[in-house]
C-alpha cells in the first residue's frame, strides 16, 4: 500500500492537512519556495513524517509512483501554473488533486488537460477552514476514473467522521467536487447572513452583546444550533481589554469569490436561489451603507424570542431547500446522479455549514422512497409551514421598525412564490409581447404566439 502524498503549497490549509496526514501515519513530501516554511512546518510535525523541498523535480522524485500530488495554491491561474510545471516532472498514473476552491467549470477543463498527459485528475473540495483541515476536514471529490484505493484509504483517514462514517463525498465528474463545495459556501453565506440579521433584530430588541450570545448559545440546547451558530455566540461574548472585538469590527463584508460563482451558476442554469442571491448582495451592500443624507433610525423593538428562533430555523431550511433542489436540476441536466444523501453525509461534520438541521434532513431522506425530491418530504414541508406564522409576524415587525432583513424576508419570499396558486408573470409576457412581439404562450398550448393587443 503506497501511503505516501506530496502536497505544493504549505499556506493555512496547506501546512495543516499535511500535519493531518502525518498524524495518521502517511509519509508527506510539501513542496514550497521557502525554506523557512517547510523548517517552520517540520518543527510542528510531532509525527516526523514529513520531508520539505524547496526543488519541485526533488519533490516530485521523492513520491513513489504512481504518485499522488495534492495541490493547495490559489485556485485559477495559480494552480493552473503549477500542475504546468508538475508535468515536467511526473509520469503517466500519477494523479494530481486540486484541493483549492476552485470554479468547477476549471475542474472539469484541467481534468482533460490532465488526461491529455495520461495523467488522472481529481478536483477536491475541502471545507472546514484551518481547524478542519488539521482534525478533519469534509472533502468533496469529483473524479473520471475509479479513485486508487491507496489514495482513497488516506483521505478516509485525514476527513471528518460523524458516528464514524467518513464526511467524504464522491461525485462523477472533474468538477462535481467543487460544484458541491461551491453550493456548501453559497449556503454558508446565507447562513452567516441569517445570523447578522438576528443579531440585528436582538441588538434592536435590546439585547446587549451577552445576551445575544446567550440567544444563540440557547439554540444549541435544542438541538436547533450549527457550527456557525456556535462560534457567533462565542464572538458576541469575546472581550479584549474590557472591550467587545464585535463592536469594534467595520461592518464592510469581504469575500473570496465561491459565493458569487454560487450566484452566477445558478443563473446561468436558469435556477432560483434567492436566499443566497440575497446573502451574497447584503455583503457588496455593506459597502454602500448610508448613502442617503438621513439614516433611517432603528426603532426599539419588542419580540417573542421564540418567533426569532423560528424564523432563524425557517430560513436556514428554505435556503438548504433551496440549496438542494438546485443539486438536484443539476445533477439531472448533466446527468451525474448524486444522491442527495450522500451530500448531507459530505457536510455532516468538518465543514462550516455542519447543523443539527443537516443531520435532520439527511435522517428525513432516510426514512424516505429512494429518489424523492427533497420538497416532496412530508417532514420538510410541514418544518417550514409550522413555522410560517411566527417567522411572518417576526418579519413584519421588522418592515414597520426599519430592521433589514434581506435574507430571512427572501427566505420566506421564496416560500410564497414557490407555494402561489396564482403567478402575476403572465403579465411580464404580455408586456413583452405587447412592446417587442417576444410572443407567449396560451394555457392550452406550448405553441409561442404573438397577439393582437389593439
Ligand atoms: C470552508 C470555507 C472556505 C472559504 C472561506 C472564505 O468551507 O472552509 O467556506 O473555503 O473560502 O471561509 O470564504 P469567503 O471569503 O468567500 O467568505
Amino acid at each position: 500500500m503506497n501511503n505516501h502524498i506530496g502536497i505544493v503549497g504549505i499556506g493555512v490549509m496547506g501546512s495543516n492537512i499535511a500535519l493531518n496526514f502525518s498524524d495518521n501515519d502517511a509519509n508527506v513530501s510539501v513542496y514550497n519556495k521557502s525554506h523557512n516554511k517547510i523548517n517552520q512546518l517540520i518543527s510542528e510535525d510531532s509525527s516526523n513524517n514529513i520531508s520539505g523541498f524547496t526543488d519541485l523535480e526533488e519533490f516530485v522524485k521523492s513520491i513513489p509512483k504512481p504518485r499522488k500530488i495534492l495541490i493547495l495554491v490559489p485556485s485559477g491561474e495559480a494552480t493552473k501554473s503549477v500542475v504546468e510545471n508538475l508535468f515536467n516532472f511526473i509520469e503517466e498514473k500519477d494523479t494530481l488533486i486540486d484541493g483549492g476552491n476552485a470554479y468547477y467549470l476549471d475542474s472539469i477543463d484541467l481534468g482533460k488537460r490532465c488526461n491529455e498527459q495520461g495523467i488522472e485528475f481529481i478536483g477536491m473540495g475541502i471545507s472546514g477552514g484551518e481547524t478542519g483541515a488539521r482534525t478533519g476536514p469534509a472533502l468533496m471529490l469529483g473524479y473520471e476514473k475509479e479513485i486508487p484505493e491507496d489514495l482513497m484509504s488516506l483521505i478516509r483517514k485525514v476527513a471528518a467522521k460523524a458516528d464514524g462514517i467518513e464526511c467524504v463525498g464522491l461525485y462523477k465528474g472533474f468538477g462535481t467536487g467543487h460544484f458541491i463545495k461551491m453550493l456548501h459556501n453559497g449556503i454558508e453565506y446565507a447562513e452567516m447572513q441569517i445570523l447578522a440579521e438576528a443579531y440585528n433584530i436582538l441588538r434592536n430588541a435590546g439585547f446587549n452583546n451577552i445576551a445575544a450570545s446567550e440567544f444563540f448559545n440557547n439554540l444549541k440546547k435544542e438541538q436547533q444550533s450549527s457550527y456557525l451558530i456556535e462560534i457567533t455566540s462565542k464572538i458576541l461574548k469575546t472581550q479584549k481589554d474590557g472591550e467587545y472585538l464585535i463592536d469594534k469590527i467595520k461592518p464592510n463584508a469581504n469575500h473570496k469569490g465561491t459565493g458569487k460563482l454560487t450566484i452566477e451558476t445558478s443563473l446561468n442554469y436558469g435556477f432560483p436561489l434567492p436566499s443566497i442571491f440575497e446573502a451574497f448582495n447584503a455583503r457588496v451592500e455593506s459597502n454602500y451603507q448610508k448613502i442617503w443624507p438621513i439614516a433611517t433610525k432603528n426603532i426599539k423593538i419588542k419580540i417573542d424570542p421564540n418567533e426569532l428562533k423560528e424564523a432563524i430555523y425557517f430560513s436556514r431550511l428554505s435556503t438548504l431547500t433551496q440549496g438542494i433542489l438546485f443539486v438536484e436540476y443539476f445533477s439531472k441536466q448533466e446527468n451525474l446522479e448524486i444522491k442527495i444523501g450522500d451530500v448531507m453525509q459530505n457536510w455532516l461534520e468538518g465543514c462550516i455549514i455542519r447543523s443539527d438541521l443537516l443531520k435532520e434532513i439527511k435522517s428525513f431522506l432516510e426514512d424516505s422512497p429512494l429518489n424523492k425530491s427533497i420538497v416532496e418530504l412530508k417532514q420538510i414541508q410541514n418544518n417550514l409551514d409550522s413555522r410560517l406564522k411566527n417567522t411572518k409576524n417576526l418579519l413584519s415587525s421588522c418592515i414597520e421598525n426599519n430592521i433589514p432583513t434581506p435574507v430571512m424576508y427572501s427566505s420566506l419570499n421564496w416560500y410564497i412564490t414557490s407555494s402561489s396558486e396564482f403567478n402575476p408573470s403572465s403579465l411580464i409576457q404580455a408586456q413583452r409581447d405587447y412592446f417587442g412581439a417576444h410572443r407567449v404562450q396560451l394555457h392550452e398550448s406550448n405553441e409561442f404566439l404573438h397577439l393582437n393587443w389593439d
